[in-house]
């Protein structure tokens, strides 16, 4: 969920609503503004994208210099009006992105004290038990933190109250929120994406903090209630710039930069020169025993491609997880072993849980981030930033490319480190990945060929993918780009899983995508290819013009470019995407912003 609440020296309706735009990757179920015009708390409230929220604005108007928003990724109770927050209670109105975990208590409390709840919120709960206490007599910054003391969770809150145009409250346990400054205005937003039409003066709330704003200012508080300074940042503006940039898309934009992205990676994590690579000290594996690699969804498939790379070129032991799983399962740790916890947006609220978990049991933990101010950045002993800029597409493309090339110099750093690559060795595998951006713009330059086997995809219940080795990791990347998609049913396979079950779903309707260049493995994967094929599977082979030749007639293919093996994964990437989003096109799904999902998911 995105929060943003503005103290303003103008009507703030127009502001929030345009700073929500901004925030609404983070969900789309609904969303909604409060204001307090002249003492009085007043609410609009939409289900579904913002444009529906706008709308009603225009019909139904909402007065007010103070104000909170809210857009929705759903968890407690259906995407409904009454859902929808901003919730109310009185003479509170709050929005919040998280899960109060002991809501259910805290209900039956305020229940048995006469304060029913009218939704199926955990949000509701908050806003009356912050009302309760209001009508004990505290005041709105009493009341508040007398509230924030009885959650349990993660949570971030923006309050306002009925009566006082000139206060708004935010708090911040587990989901991030920002205090931005203005002149004699002041913002709160979910992250600087959200503040950055508003200002570029930033204080990030640290964990537990909570602020009191009025239009002179801020005063912070830390957990345990005292009083407390928080620096204000400047941030980059070119950071927060939202823009299609003449695409029909931000995924088809996002595919397009990738060259551009990985160039610059490839220069970042490289000396001035070129020859040797450049990491922080703290990268350095020459005594780790172990690599734990921890992320969700597309991040996960990076690590899955990536602990190929370390245990093939750096002989490293890797473990990888999805993060959901890995503080449950009772990980054994080595205390000589290294953490790297890959997100793009470096707030994702699984993978923090996970950071959390290892605190003091690894030697040290590495983050792979995109946003370099994120808690996983900042709470992590060093954060390499992927530098892919703005994601804004909730399905992660350039994001995905970039993590696996960062991943790819960590594995090389690794080898380095433990002898296992001289100058030469290394020269050579950098020569590869220095040919990355032009590979990548010549697997963009398939685009049409694609377009035309996306219209042969579209026409499917269900697809397939395979891969073998570092492919393998890619077919289920691929398949989960084209199911959230498209929402054709897509799973990925080993190649040589598929007879152990999945070959049973093979008939004359079902696509079979092989991702296979002509590699050492190949061979093997073509054997698995023609046990699709004598079941009338319909095989689309994606694969060099040596593979495409050596394959013979399949039902369809695309020709790569001829790709050095250790980089195919990140090529073949792109043709995987562009699928995903032709396929989409081609059945008239929203791209950017699929059903059910938000791109940062700040709940566990
Ligand atoms: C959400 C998004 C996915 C993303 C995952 C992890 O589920 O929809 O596209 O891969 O979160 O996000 P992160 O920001 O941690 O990489």
């Amino acid at each position: 969920c995105g929060i943003v609440g503005v103290l303003g020296s103008h009507e703030v309706a127009p502001l929030i609503l345009e700073s929500l735009k901004r925030l609404e990757y983070r969900g789309y179920d609904s969303a909604g503004i409060a204001t307090v015009n002249a003492g009085v708390l007043d609410r609009r409230r939409a289900v579904g994208k913002l444009v529906n929220l706008s709308d009603l604005l225009v019909h139904d108007s909402l007065a007010g210099k103070a104000g909170i928003g809210h857009t929705r990724w759903a968890t407690h109770g259906e995407p409904n009006v009454g859902n929808a927050h901003p919730h109310r209670s009185g003479p509170v109105s709050v929005v919040h992105n998280g899960i109060i975990e002991n809501f259910r208590i805290l209900r039956e409390e305020l229940a048995a004290a006469g304060l029913a709840h009218e939704t199926d919120t955990d949000t509701e709960t908050v806003a009356l038990l912050t009302r309760h206490l209001l009508d004990q007599g505290m005041t709105p910054q009493e009341a508040v933190g007398a509230t924030l003391k009885r959650l349990e969770g993660a949570f971030a809150l923006a309050f306002l109250f009925e009566g006082h145009d000139d206060l708004m409250i935010g708090a911040r346990k587990g989901s991030p929120l920002a205090v931005g400054h203005g002149t004699g205005e002041m913002y709160l937003g979910s992250d600087a994406i959200a503040l950055a039409p508003m200002t570029d003066l930033v204080t990030y709330l640290e964990e537990g903090d909570w602020v009191v704003l009025t239009r002179a200012g801020a005063t912070f508080y830390d957990m345990a209630g005292n009083r407390v300074n928080r620096s204000v940042t400047r941030i980059q503006l070119e950071q927060t710039r939202i823009d299609k940039a003449g695409h029909k898309h931000f995924m088809a934009k996002e595919i397009a930069e990738q060259p551009a992205v990985l160039g610059a990676v490839t220069a970042f994590h490289l000396a001035p020169d070129g020859t040797d690579l450049a990491f922080p000290p703290e990268v350095d594996f020459s005594t780790c025993d172990r690599v734990t690699m921890v992320a969700c969804g597309t991040g996960h498939y990076a690590t899955q491609v990536a602990k190929y790379w370390f245990e093939q070129i750096a002989g490293l032991p890797c473990d990888i997880d999805i993060a959901s799983e890995f503080r449950y399962r009772q990980p054994v740790l080595s205390d000589k072993g290294i953490g790297i916890f890959v997100s793009q947006s470096g707030e994702t609220a699984d993978t923090l849980a996970a950071l959390r978990h290892v605190e003091g049991k690894l030697s040290r933990t590495i983050g792979v981030v995109n946003v370099p101010t994120s808690s996983i950045a900042r709470e992590t002993d060093v954060a390499l930033p992927i530098l892919a800029g703005p994601e804004i597409s909730v399905a992660s493309t350039k994001g995905f490319t970039a993590q696996l090339l960062v991943l790819l110099l960590m594995a090389l750093k690794a080898a380095q480190d433990r002898g296992r690559l001289d100058a030469a060795q290394l020269a050579a595998k950098l020569a590869d990945i220095k040919v990355l951006p032009g590979l990548l713009a010549q697997a963009l330059d398939r685009e049409d060929d694609i377009k035309t086997l996306a219209a042969k995809i579209a026409e499917s219940q269900h697809a397939l993918f395979l891969g073998r080795g570092v492919m393998f990791p890619l077919a289920l990347e691929a398949a989960l780009k084209l199911k959230e998609l498209s929402y054709i049913h897509a799973e990925g396979y080993a190649s040589g899983e598929l007879k152990h079950g999945p070959i049973a779903l093979i008939d004359k309707t079902m696509p079979v995508i092989v991702l296979a260049p002509r590699d050492a493995l190949y061979d093997k994967t073509v054997s698995n290819m023609q046990e699709v094929m004598a079941r009338q599977g319909l095989v689309v082979l994606i694969s060099d013009r040596a593979g495409l030749e050596e394959a013979g007639k399949v039902w369809a293919q695309l020709a790569m470019p001829t790709v050095p093996e250790l980089i195919a994964p990140i090529v073949y990437a792109v043709p995987a995407q562009l699928l995903a989003y032709h396929t989409a096109l081609a059945r008239g799904t929203d791209v950017d912003q699929p059903r059910n999902l938000a791109k940062s998911v700040t709940v566990e």
